[in-house]
């Protein structure tokens, strides 16, 4: 691998307060903290440093800890410090939901799996798959919530992120950031460390072309471009795509979902479309108070979009 050290960045010169935390997480042997990585990541991705994607939580199934073991890694946000929005496939298998007792959540960590350190370690009380997903044929409404039996603590690398709201994102256009542990090509080794990477979504009528008129409403499209192209692919599942919008913050637009291949040139990401399911989710996390932007909201200095695109709705968070 070829890793090359560099002064660390802005980013984390503002997080130095938790710099000595992170470099035991992340670990000396493989570089310093904003050591930057060639290969590719996510797919064509880049390691997120501390507390850069605090919404981001790993879901390990089966509660087996062990990366690469029998269970299996998905990814999940911390809407509220009690709750998860994760994928609907991540937590059912062959029309079984996991059992609470099946799952742990994981806050607060670069490592994909490294207990006892900074990061927190979450039980599940109760796993709310959305009741139109359609696991046989479709894909559609691939979303599911998860209660955690304790609210995870909020602090500089734990946060919860606000969620997309109305009709908006359905010009496509704009670029979104897509974080995981998933592999880093289709068929590949899923990352130790948490990758992220930009990706632009697309109309729904664009993406129907890849995908042979499987988008429903309920999908985003998003990556795909057509050099350099960029992706989540296995593992990413039940991750976060986000935008920063003005004023409102980062918010949520999308749940890693399904893909055909990763990456592939002109082959955009699906994903589940949050801003569909806000009600849903109110509904289901009674006393909740989620955050929610609304769609008038501008997006920029996210992944480096251009910004001003007309996108979304609210809930502001306390
Ligand atoms: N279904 C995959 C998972 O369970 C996610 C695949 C996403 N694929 C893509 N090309 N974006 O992790």
């Amino acid at each position: 691998m070829s890793q090359r050290m560099h002064a660390p960045t802005r980013r984390l010169v503002l997080l130095v307060v938790g710099l000595a935390a992170v470099a035991t997480i992340v670990g000396i042997g493989r570089g310093a903290v904003g050591a930057e990585e060639r290969e590719p990541r996510i797919v064509n991705g880049q390691p997120a440093v501390d507390g850069q994607f605090p919404w981001q939580v790993g879901l390990f199934i089966d509660a087996d800890l062990t990366p690469g073991g029998s269970g299996s890694i998905c990814g999940g946000s911390l809407i509220e410090p009690n709750w998860v929005l994760t994928a609907a496939h991540c937590v059912v298998d062959s029309g079984t939901v996991a059992a609470p007792a099946q799952l742990t959540v994981f806050a607060g960590e670069l490592d994909q799996l490294s207990a006892g350190d900074t990061g927190q370690q979450l039980g599940v009380t109760s796993v709310i798959v959305h009741p139109g997903y359609d696991a046989s044929v479709s894909e559609n409404n691939d979303i599911a919530l998860l209660e955690l039996s304790s609210a995870a603590t909020l602090n500089s690398v734990v946060d919860t992120i606000a969620l997309a709201s109305g009709g908006a994102l359905e010009a496509g256009g704009v670029t979104a950031t897509v974080s995981g542990w998933g592999t880093t090509s289709s068929g590949g080794s899923t990352s130790p460390t948490l990758l992220y990477a930009p990706v632009d979504t697309w109309t729904n009528v664009d993406c129907n072309a890849p995908y042979g008129n499987q988008i429903t409403a309920n999908m985003l499209c998003a990556g795909g471009a057509p050099t350099n192209t960029t992706d989540s692919c296995q593992g990413d599942s039940g991750g976060p795509l986000a935008v920063e919008a003005q004023t409102y913050g980062w918010t949520l637009i999308g749940v890693v979902s399904f893909g055909n291949g990763c990456a592939l040139p002109n082959v955009p990401g699906v994903y589940a479309r949050v801003s569909q399911y806000v009600t849903w989710i109110q509904a289901n996390t009674a006393g909740a108070t989620l955050s929610i932007t609304p769609n008038t909201a501008q997006v920029g200095g996210g992944g480096g979009g251009s910004g001003a695109y007309p996108v979304y709705v609210p809930i502001m968070r306390r």
